[in-house]
């Protein structure tokens, strides 16, 4: 099942319920709602207040994203606010393990994230304990860059381990999600796609959302059928070059 979250990090704020109501309508499952701290991060976005106000106005799931340091701290605020999932980064977690369980003891799903420079062998213990795994696919910090193309064999290899050790967790994929980049990702693996400035950048949140969407549904079932991307022409990324798995 691929499901699209939008970012709201690139909604205009100031008609923030009915952009993202109109991405729901499109097609979109999941709202994602990225927190920065200006530490973790060099940026800084938005706390539970806005969680709260979405929460009145969707029914979707609110994907919070934490990209800040001791999130334990500000763990029992966002799900009090309303978050169903919460994600923590493992390059900000000293005690991930404990962290984990603290979302799940809120009655949230609790998420990983790993940054570009991550490798995925550093969630090996804690795959069992995650709903999903969010592999960062642009350093976080900002809406609006280019897709890193290393992502995709990360996003791959996880696809290899879940099913190798029976696990359940869902693959997420965050940062330069356009039409450009959704079929490969999609290809290799990812469930659940981020989409900020692909979504709401130039207006029209709902067609921008159902157009995306359909194109990784298209995506899917063509892996689904075995065709590999060269027979059905590869996808160009922003510089030109293929984005085909390594
Ligand atoms: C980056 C955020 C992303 C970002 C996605 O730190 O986690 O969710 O806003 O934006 P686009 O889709 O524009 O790359
Ligand atoms: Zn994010």
């Amino acid at each position: 099942m691929i499901e699209l979250a939008p970012s709201i990090l690139s909604a205009d704020f100031a008609r923030l319920g009915a952009d993202a109501q109109a991405a729901v309508e499109g097609g979109a499952s999941v709202l994602h709602v990225d927190v920065m701290d200006g530490h973790f991060v060099p940026n800084i976005t938005i706390g539970p207040p806005v969680v709260a106000s979405l929460r009145k106005v969707s029914k979707v799931p609110l994907d919070c994203h934490l990209m800040i340091e001791q999130p334990d701290e500000f763990i029992p605020a966002f799900a009090e606010a309303g978050a169903d999932w919460i994600s923590v980064h493992q390059e900000a977690c000293i005690h991930l393990d404990r962290t984990l369980h603290l979302i799940a003891a809120h009655g949230c799903k609790p998420g990983v994230v790993i940054n570009p420079a991550t490798p995925v062998n550093t969630l090996h213990e804690v795959l069992p304990l995650v709903h999903h795994v969010l592999v960062m696919s642009v350093n976080p910090g900002f809406g609006g860059q280019t897709f890193i193309p290393s992502s995709l064999k990360k996003i791959k290899l996880l696809s290899e381990i879940r099913k190798s050790r029976g696990l359940e967790f869902r693959i997420e994929v965050d940062g330069g999600i356009h039409h450009n980049t959704v079929a490969e990702v999609v290809r290799a693996g990812a469930q659940i796609l981020v989409a900020g400035s692909a979504i709401f950048e130039h207006g029209a949140p709902r067609e921008n959302a159902r157009k995306l969407m359909k194109s990784a549904l298209d995506a899917a079932k063509q892996f689904v059928q075995g065709i590999s991307p060269a027979v059905t022409g590869g996808v160009a990324g922003d510089d030109g070059n293929s984005l085909s798995l390594p």
